[in-house]
């Protein structure tokens, strides 16, 4: 009697267990959980990134990005649902965020062929949504000189089941955008770096890179931070190969950022500045701007 009590109790909690984890697991990264109204309102980074996303829906009015799980946001999530032909009841569950990251992921960001104002130099860098095709950057100075061009990797790490992450999640592909950008002093790790200077993202300006509650916070530098272009010692690669995948940095040939950064000091006026790592808010002026474009 006692044994099956415990048998079933014990059978109820690993069917709980298994439950709980089914759900978190079938939400496709960033987001995590189901979000609905709630008194008092569910909040948090997941919010804001779902809020900034619905805004690019024909089928959704304009919303506050305000990170709050309010009224106006469930209200939003079912006018989404609706126009998708979904039950509309606000509820944002696996089904709606499939969908959303699925339709909703392409910022529309297009780079403008200008230098802005203010910056010493500017790095661009198309993008496919298959990012283990690898690009051509290029490296512009304030005018808009092409001063060299280079091959660029940008796919992400892979989740735990080897599935690819999406870039709007930690360790996932370089987010696409403009995005101001600051020479810095090599990083510790010769092998995964490389012995040069880095060239660190420092904040979203546009597109995916800029998602977040207003100006002062935004996916890069906020949610997201240490997005790198870089090169490293990788284990068995030879320069013919494609690069490894990254944690969302720019992958580049060892070549290719000794080149860089010579033409960033010598040519360009750009000054070392010594590697904050991920101290935030960026303690420097940000000398040059990034912009990841993608292309299909
Ligand atoms: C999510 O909610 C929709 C209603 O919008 C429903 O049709 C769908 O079955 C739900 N999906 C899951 C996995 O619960």
């Amino acid at each position: 009697m006692v044994n099956r009590l415990a048998f079933s109790l014990s059978f109820a909690l690993l069917y709980s267990v298994a439950e709980i984890s089914f759900k978190v697991g079938g939400f496709p990264a960033p987001f995590s959980k189901v979000l609905s109204l709630e008194n008092p309102p569910m909040e948090g980074k997941d919010v804001v990134i779902l809020q900034n996303l619905l805004l690019r829906s024909p089928f959704v009015r304009p919303i506050e990005k305000s990170g709050v799980y309010d009224r106006e946001t469930s209200e939003a999530v079912a006018s989404y649902q609706k126009g998708n032909g979904l039950p509309s009841n606000g509820i944002f569950n696996t089904t709606t965020a499939s969908l959303v990251l699925k339709q909703l992921m392409y910022d529309g960001y297009k780079d403008d062929h200008t230098v802005p104002s203010g910056y010493k130099f500017k790095v661009h860098i198309p993008v496919y949504k298959d990012r283990t095709i690898e690009t051509i950057g290029t490296l512009y100075d304030s005018n808009n000189k092409v001063m060299h061009t280079f091959r660029a990797r940008c796919h992400g790490a892979m989740d735990a089941t080897g599935k690819e992450i999406n870039q709007l999640t930690i360790d996932g592909n370089t987010p696409t955008g403009l995005v101001t950008f600051d020479l810095n002093s090599p990083e510790p790790n010769l092998k995964s770096f490389g012995p040069y200077p880095v060239i660190r993202a420092v904040k979203g300006l546009k597109g995916n890179a800029a998602i977040g509650k207003n100006k002062d916070d935004t996916f890069l530098s906020d949610y997201r931070s240490g997005i790198l272009l870089h090169t490293g010692e990788w284990d068995h690669w030879n320069p013919s190969e494609p690069m490894p995948n990254s944690l969302g940095c720019i992958h580049v040939h060892p070549t290719d950022l000794h080149t860089i950064d010579d033409i960033l000091v010598h040519k360009l006026g750009v000054v070392v500045h010594k590697n904050p790592f991920g101290e935030n808010p960026y303690p420097y002026v940000p000398q040059g701007i990034l912009s990841i474009e993608q292309i299909d």
